[in-house]
């Protein structure tokens, strides 16, 4: 199967013999990648559309996959069970994130893994997990045609970060590379352009954003 360089990704991010609930799995790529590792992973594919689940159900018939994979439709972590230590969620707002685990608390005590790849509001996304008993373990980029995707693998502890290491990923930051340059490079820019914009009177949104142009300068 054809999965493209951000799924395969966070798929090569997901730990041997995990279980996983994939919350908002549309086509179900990304767990018929998972499975077909056949390192013992199983899943539970879950969206809040019949829609795309329908066409999860179809994928995971053709690749025979049936015993492996559950479909399971429902908002959120309402499609959560006990089996589960790892979520995953890809491909939608980092807002939107936040509100998935804040209707379901209780499922951040009971889960070990989050991996995350949040399309804005990485920050909060970070922040919030942080303040609820999970540190950043692991963090990558990916470019998927013209765009680079953070991907965050949470684990349960404690960490103190910085607001640099909020903003920028406390692991890219050691990492760095090409492509990290090539991320921020872009984030630069378009803090460079909304100085520009902003009204005269929006002073602290400005200050905010030279921190931010500051920090970036300073690592790239
Ligand atoms: C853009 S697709 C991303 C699919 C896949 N995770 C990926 O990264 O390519 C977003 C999917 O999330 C589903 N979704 C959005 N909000 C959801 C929620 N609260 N609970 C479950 N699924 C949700 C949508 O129906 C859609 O199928």
């Amino acid at each position: 199967m054809k999965i493209n360089d951000r799924l395969k990704k966070i798929g090569d991010l997901v730990q041997a013999n995990s279980f996983c609930l994939d919350v908002g799995c549309d086509h179900a790529f990304l767990d018929i990648y998972l499975v077909q590792r056949k390192d013992h992973i199983k899943a539970f594919a879950s969206d809040i559309k019949e829609g795309p689940l329908h066409q999860a159900r179809e994928n995971i018939k053709k690749y025979h996959l049936e015993d492996e994979i559950e479909c399971r439709l429902g908002n959120g972590l309402d499609t959560y069970s006990d089996e589960v230590d790892t979520i995953l969620i890809s491909g939608m707002g980092g807002r939107n994130m936040i509100g998935i685990f804040k209707a379901h608390m209780e499922v951040l005590k009971k889960v070990n893994t989050i991996i995350l790849s949040p399309n804005n509001y990485q920050e909060e996304v970070k922040r919030f997990l942080t303040k609820h008993h999970f540190y950043i373990s692991n963090e990558e980029l990916v470019k998927d045609g013209k765009f680079i995707y953070q991907i965050i693998v949470f684990s349960k502890g404690h960490e103190h970060y910085s607001k640099k290491e909020y903003f920028m990923g406390p692991v890219l930051l050691k990492k760095k590379g090409k492509l990290f340059r090539e991320y921020f490079q872009r984030e630069l820019k378009a803090r460079e352009i909304l100085i520009q914009v902003l009204p005269k009177n929006y002073r602290f949104k400005k200050f905010l954003v030279k921190r931010e142009i500051k920090m970036i300068q300073e690592e790239i």
